[in-house]
């Protein structure tokens, strides 16, 4: 689809496996910053799961735990399953990690969007393997680890849109 220049929104949506881990911390994380930089009017966010074990279901418990602790809610959120017309509907699309990437191009049948998806951590100021790593299984420290790589990724990721779109900071 070609850009429509008279829609001021940008869509992001940020995509794991289960979307009651990772991505709904991303989705959190990201639209708290979209909201203090005054972008609300500008930038929309959203998750999905390529899975669908956990569709309609409030993100992991202790993920929201994690989120609380440093001020952010993720309240209100349930998970959904990535579909196809993501694809076509936004304009970011942020995989947690390379198999969640693979699944989302999957779906790309005719390979129009490629562009638009990418490993959320292609942005992450810090080095490592691009993937955010799956905190399902493990301990209380994996979820804090999760928070730490989010917080600092989505903050990039934001300094980015704001300059590829001359967004407008509020002051
Ligand atoms: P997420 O974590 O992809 O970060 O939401 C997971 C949640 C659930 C499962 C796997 C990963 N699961 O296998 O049910």
């Amino acid at each position: 689809m070609i850009r429509d220049f008279t829609d001021p929104m940008t869509r992001v949506l940020f995509v794991c496996l289960g979307n009651i881990c990772r991505s709904p911390l991303a989705e959190g994380v990201f639209r708290h910053y979209v909201r203090k930089a005054g972008l609300e009017d500008h930038i929309e966010v959203d998750s999905a799961g390529t899975g669908s074990w956990h569709v309609g279901e409030p993100p992991d418990r202790r993920m929201r735990r994690t989120a609380e602790a440093h001020g952010i809610s993720l309240d209100g959120q349930r998970a959904r399953q990535f579909e196809k017309e993501d694809l076509e509907r936004f304009d970011h699309i942020f995989a947690m990690d390379k198999e969640n990437l693979q699944d989302i191009l999957y779906l790309d049948d005719g390979d129009a969007y490629g562009h638009k998806v990418r490993l959320f951590r292609e942005f992450d100021p810090e080095p490592g393997d691009y993937q955010v790593p799956d905190p399902y299984y493990g301990g209380p420290q994996g979820f804090e680890n999760v928070f730490q790589i989010v917080d600092r990724t989505a903050r990039t990721l934001l300094h980015r849109l704001v300059e590829e779109y001359d967004l407008e900071l509020r002051q």
